[in-house]
């Protein structure tokens, strides 16, 4: 329904009750309603902020797929979800795989690529064959779900890969995450020009108290964690839904593309 003074949409929109919402009237957004029946794909959905991604975007009316190569996390995950989420069981790397698993979407509107995981080695001591397989999956993982999925976009739709706080905050003794990370966040810039109009986007988390955490840091979990909050500006680690907030917005606002999101406490500045 149009408001008759100035054409403004009213209901519809639901901004506009009063006629003065302060909006450019040209521009019909309403981020609560941008996700609703889309479908969303999330890469790495069984845990930590792919699973935080699966959760708000169900809650925003979406329609989610969630892939990841462990079955009986990934039937944890859904069951945590209501069971309302469509799951496959895929490894990123494997792009025959990762075709079957989204031969259910004709159409797709967002992906969030979450899976990766952090490596430790030093550039000296350690294979750096077999480390490089980690930077070159993180990448190639992403190309091919490009590759598979491109075709099936609307105008506005988006990928969003993850970085990290490494890309700019070295760790010594870390060469293989931050290389990876740095390099997908310029694959997110790259594409961005490459396959416009579809947009691409990353998040750079800091320190996110997840799963992931787990095997790197076993009992020594809590004292490590407690020790990085003290040191950052915020006093604590990023829980995975706030970084999965910076996900959906990237998803939402179709004017971002190329962009890196910092979710990080402050991390970069001490
Ligand atoms: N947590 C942090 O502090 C932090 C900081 C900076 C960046 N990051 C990055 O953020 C991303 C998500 O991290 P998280 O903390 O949420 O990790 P997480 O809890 O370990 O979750 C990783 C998810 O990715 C899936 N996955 C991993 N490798 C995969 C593959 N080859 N193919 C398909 N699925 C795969 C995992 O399931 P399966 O193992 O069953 O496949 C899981 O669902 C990662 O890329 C990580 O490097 C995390």
């Amino acid at each position: 329904m149009l408001n008759d003074k100035d054409g403004i949409p009213t209901k519809e929109w639901g901004f506009y009750e009063n006629g003065n919402s302060g909006m450019n009237p040209a521009v019909k957004t309403n981020s609560s309603l941008a996700l609703q029946s889309q479908n969303i794909v999330v890469l790495g959905g069984s845990s930590g902020i792919g699973l935080a991604v699966a959760e708000l975007a169900l809650a925003a009316g979406a329609i989610v797929t969630l892939i990841a190569r462990n079955p009986e996390r990934l039937k944890a995950a859904a069951a945590s979800l209501g069971g309302k989420v469509a799951t496959r069981v895929a490894d990123w790397n494997d792009p025959v795989a990762l075709e079957v698993a989204l031969a259910h979407l004709t159409r797709i509107d967002h992906v969030y690529v979450a899976a990766g995981s952090a490596h430790f080695a030093h550039a000296h001591k350690d294979s750096a064959t077999e480390k490089f397989t980690a930077i070159q999956e993180r990448i190639l993982g992403s190309i091919h779900a490009v590759r598979i999925a491109a075709g099936r976009f609307p105008p506005g739709g988006s990928f969003v890969f993850t970085g990290g706080i490494s890309t700019d905050r070295p760790v010594a003794g870390a060469w293989v995450t931050c290389v990876a990370t740095a390099a997908t966040e310029q694959l997110a810039r790259t594409l961005a020009l490459d396959l416009a109009p579809l947009r691409f986007n990353a998040i750079s988390p800091g320190w996110t108290d997840t799963p992931m955490w787990d095997p790197l840091l076993g009992e020594n979990k809590a004292a490590v964690f407690a020790s990085v909050a003290e040191k950052l500006p915020v006093r604590r680690l990023a829980t995975a839904h706030e970084v999965a907030e910076a996900v959906l917005l990237l998803m939402r606002v179709g004017s971002i593309t190329g962009e890196v999101i910092h979710i990080d406490g402050g991390g970069r500045l001490v």
